[in-house]
Formats: C-alpha cells, structure tokens, sequence
C-alpha cells in the first residue's frame, strides 16, 4: 500500500516552513529530499566504520569495504544489472557521460563517424559529445521532435546509418516529461552496429529500470536524483564494452601492477575508480535504493502517473491566461515533469512569487538551453514531483500559479 502521508514523515525536510507556509517542494528534477534512513546511513558511517575500503586488513575497513561493496550490489541489483562489476561509481550522471566520452569515445569513435542525440539532451548528455566529435572530427545529428514534445520516430530508420556510432538519448526528459522509446532506440542502433547511450538521471528514480530488458549498452544515473547524497553518481556498461574500454582516471586503487616505467589494470570494476571513492555517499544511495525497493517501483510509477494525470487536468481547467504548457498530454509517456511560460510573467518572477507561499519549483533553462530556445521562450518556470508529493500540494501549485498571474496584473489584493 503506497501511503504518501506516511512516506512524509520520513523527510525531515518537508515539515519545514517558508515564509510562514508549509514546503511544497517541487524541484525534483533537480535533486530530490532525503528520507531519514538516507540520512542514518551516512551518520552511522562516519559514527562506526569510517575507514578506507580495500586497503586495510583491519576490522573498521573490512566493515566499510564490505559496506561500500554491498551498496554496488544493491544498485546493480536495482537496475537488473548482470553482474555489479558492469556498475562503476562516479560523481553523478555528468561524470558517467564523460567517462563514456573519453573512454570508450576516444577509442570508438572516429572521423566521419555521426553521433545521434536528441533535442530534448540534458547538457551533460550534449557537450561532451559537441567536444568528443570536434576532437575527432565526427559529426553529431539530431532525431526531430513533434509538436507535442515527443520524438518523430518515422525520422529514425533514415538517421541511423552504418555511420552511426552511438545513438544517446534521454529516457525521460528533465524538461518536458517526455518518456522516449529507448529500447526501440536500441534496437535500431544495434541493428546497423551501433552502441545505445541512455541517460537515466530522470527515469531511474521514478520507474523500474532493467538494463537488460532495455537491452542498452551504457546507462548514466545520479544518486541525489533519487533519495541517495549528492556526489555519487553511477554509470552501468555492458560487461564485455566495459572490458575493452581503456582507464578514464588514473591513479592509486585502479592499477594491478606498478613499475617506475608502467602499470597494469586492477580488474572491473575498480579499473574505472581511481583514488579513494566516495565510500559514505556510495553506501547512502545503497540505503536510498532500500527505501525505494520497499515502496516497489512500479508504485512510486503508478503513484507519480496519478499525480501527473491530476496535474494535467488541473492545468488545463483553470483559469491561466494563456500559459504555455510544454510535454506530451499522455501521461502513460510523460513523467511528472510541468515546464510552463506565462506570456505577462516572467519565470523567475513567478518562482519568486511561488517561493513567497512556500512552493519550490525551478525556473531557467533547465540546462537543456537549445531545447528551450526552440520552444520559442528563454526560460520556463518547471514543477517537478516525486513520491512524497500530493494532490493537494498540486492544487497549492496551480492555485498559486493562478494567484501569481492575477497580482502581476492587477497588482497586490
Ligand atoms: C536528464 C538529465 N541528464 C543529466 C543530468 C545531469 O545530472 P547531474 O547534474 O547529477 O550530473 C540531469 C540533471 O538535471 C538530467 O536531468
């Protein structure tokens, strides 16, 4: 049973009061709250076995080697991963993709070879591409989008050729909700011999994941996105690419073999994880991914498809003057992500006036700057929900939006 008030009292967080009003936090894109177990995980670390891990043979490091290893168990086991040697740590989903670019790019990618994106990419998810393909001078194409925020799939069979090296695309836009088809994707790429990317830093957290079933040869990920600390990311690699794909960093804890003039590689994955890792925020996101396997993530789906459905009504029924929603309208390919502009009220004045009655959303580019301008706007003001949020905290938000438009007009009551 997937009971949101009681899920609540896990955040500390969402207790608190801004401006003399209760938090509506609605900035999940950008990084979600933290429930309490997250949050002992991390103290109970630091209180009873920080150590170094793979180093020591004494017990405090033995616990935490164990503990950092079980936490690379657990996400492997999330994402349906073969073997947790195909999952390697990292900083966050930026890292996962420029440890693709250079590792597997530099050595894969080649002159005249195209990169295939989509327009709705994350910057992570674009310019370490734009940079990889000017070193290498290959050339980077796009799959168009449809007026509704969704990929133009009959464009596909003709955009990926035997040049296409690597198809990379995001499962769920952080801009527009939009859930892309990537297993299609995938089985069009690998049709012509090309390798499939999926950026999973918005899906992962908000619906089952299973590499396998995907059938993806690289999926990136943050930790912070989806209950776990900020700084621990992770990057799953099908085993036998991850095998050919030379050291990112380099360093102590990577290597097997060190002479004055060489080295050899420790075998996977610590191959990929030079120096001492993130060991607390690693065994965090192991406490996170807990606390989502206990909800069941076709329940926290199911719960965030409901909300999605409310909201889109909502925002269509009331009085909105004009405002633009961005997305598809289909909640079963939409995720609970609301990028809007209100043509009179700029974003930011709308953030600042939603922040006033307790109401956290974000507004800019959402780093996804062309996708943005291509929406014939600058900035948007976006509203994002995960598991803890509710029905009633989507009507605060539309009823705050409505109040926002009318005091930019008609001034204070
Ligand atoms: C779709 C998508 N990809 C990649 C990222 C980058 O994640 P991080 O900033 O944690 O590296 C984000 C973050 O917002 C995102 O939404």
């Amino acid at each position: 049973m997937f009971d949101v008030e009681k899920i609540r009292l896990d955040f500390p967080i969402l207790a608190k009061e801004i401006f003399g009003n209760p938090l509506v936090y609605l900035d999940n894109a950008a990084t979600s709250q933290k429930p309490r177990q997250v949050i002992d995980a991390l103290v109970d670390y630091y209180e009873n076995f920080n150590a170094n891990v793979h180093r020591g043979v004494h017990t405090l490091s033995m616990e935490a080697t164990d503990k950092y290893e079980d936490a690379r168990e657990k996400v492997s086991s999330f994402i349906n991963s073969e073997s947790s040697d195909s999952v390697i740590w990292t900083r966050n989903a930026s890292e996962s993709l420029n440890l693709v670019a250079y590792s597997w790019g530099e050595n894969n990618i080649n002159e005249g070879d195209e990169i295939l994106l989509t327009p709705m990419e994350h910057h992570s998810n674009l310019v370490p591409w734009q940079e990889l393909a000017r070193r290498k001078n290959a050339d980077i194409k796009f799959i168009p989008m449809l007026e509704n925020g969704t990929l133009d799939m009959d464009r596909v069979d003709d955009l990926i050729t035997e040049k296409t090296a690597l198809v990379s695309a995001v499962h769920m836009s952080n801009a527009l909700g939009t859930i892309n088809p990537v297993r299609e994707l995938g089985v069009k790429a690998h049709r012509m011999g090309a390798k499939i990317l999926v950026d999973g830093a918005q899906s992962v957290p908000h619906m089952p994941t299973d590499v396998q079933e995907l059938n993806c040869d690289f999926l990136v990920f943050s930790g912070h996105k989806m209950l776990g600390p900020t700084g621990i990311g992770a990057l799953y690699v099908k085993k036998e690419i991850l095998e050919s794909m030379e050291p990112f960093l380099t360093g102590g804890e990577m290597v097997l073999e060190v002479s004055y003039e060489e080295a050899s590689w420790a075998d996977l994955p610590m191959k990929f994880e030079a120096g001492t890792p993130n060991i607390a925020d690693s065994i965090g996101l192991g406490s996170a991914v807990d606390y989502l396997n206990v909800l069941g993530m076709e329940n926290v789906r199911e719960h965030e498809k409901d909300l999605t459905t409310y909201a889109l009504n909502r925002f269509k029924n009331a009085d909105l003057e004009g405002l633009d929603l961005f997305g598809p309208d289909d909640p079963n390919i939409r995720g609970g992500v609301f990028s809007f502009n209100t043509p009179d009220v700029h974003p930011h004045d709308l953030g600042t006036f939603l922040d006033r009655i307790g109401i956290a959303v974000r507004t800019g580019h959402h780093c996804a700057m062309p996708l943005v301008r291509s929406l014939g706007v600058a900035a948007t003001a976006r509203a994002s929900f995960y598991l803890y949020n509710t029905k009633k905290e989507v009507d605060i938000l539309v009823d705050g939006v409505t109040e926002a438009l009318r005091y930019f007009r008609d001034g204070p009551n």
